[in-house]
C-alpha cells in the first residue's frame, strides 16, 4: 500500500527574490518501508518534509497520505489529520517551553480529549521506548538538544 504520493511537486518560496526550493518532485513511499532523505544544507530536505507534513503547501503538484489528497483537505479536517495520522521530530524542536516534556507529550492526547488514563498510559508508554523517564518532569530549556528531540 502506498503511504505517501507526491507528485510534480514544485516549491517556490516568494520572498524579494522567488527561489525555487522543490522542483518537479515524484515520490512514492510504501507501508513498512524506511526512507531517509539526504543532501546538503539548503537543498530542500525540510522544504519537502514541510509539504509531507502538511505545514506546507506546494506551489504546484500534489500530495497525497494514504490515498487522501492534502491539497483538497479543509483546515479543520487537516487539523484533526495532522493530529492522529502523522507524527514529526521538529529540526528545531517546536516544544511549549512553559510545559514540561511530560506535558509536552501529553498536549495533543488532551486536544484529543482522551480520558487521564488513557494519557498516563501512553505517556508511559513513550517515555520506555524512548528510555526518558528521569527528565519528563523537566521543561525543555533544562535538557540537550537531542533529549529534546
Ligand atoms: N520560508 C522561506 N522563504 C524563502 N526561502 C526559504 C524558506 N525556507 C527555506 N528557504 C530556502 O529553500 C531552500 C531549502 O531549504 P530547506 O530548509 O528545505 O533546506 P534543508 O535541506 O532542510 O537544509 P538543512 O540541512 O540546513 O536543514 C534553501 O535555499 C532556503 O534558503
Ligand atoms: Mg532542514
Amino acid at each position: 500500500m502506498e503511504i505517501v504520493r507526491m507528485d510534480q511537486v514544485t516549491k517556490i518560496y516568494y520572498g524579494k527574490v522567488p527561489y525555487r526550493a522543490l522542483n518537479n518532485i515524484h515520490l512514492t513511499i510504501k507501508q513498512g518501508e524506511f526512507v531517509g532523505i539526504m543532501g546538503p544544507s539548503g537543498s530542500g530536505k525540510t522544504t519537502l518534509l514541510n509539504m509531507i507534513s502538511t505545514i506546507d503547501m506546494p506551489t504546484s503538484g500534489e500530495v497525497c497520505i494514504k490515498g487522501e489528497n492534502l491539497n483538497q483537505l479543509k483546515k479543520d479536517k487537516l487539523a484533526l489529520f495532522r493530529r492522529k495520522e502523522l507524527g514529526l521530530v521538529f529540526q528545531d524542536y517546536n516544544l511549549l517551553e512553559t510545559l514540561t516534556l511530560g506535558e509536552n507529550i501529553l498536549f495533543p492526547l488532551m486536544l484529543n480529549k482522551k480520558g487521564l488514563k488513557e494519557m498516563e498510559h501512553k505517556l508511559e508508554d513513550v517515555a520506555k521506548k524512548l528510555d526518558i523517564f528521569d527528565i519528563l518532569d523537566k521543561r525543555p530549556y533544562e535538557v540537550s538538544g537531542g533529549q529534546k528531540q
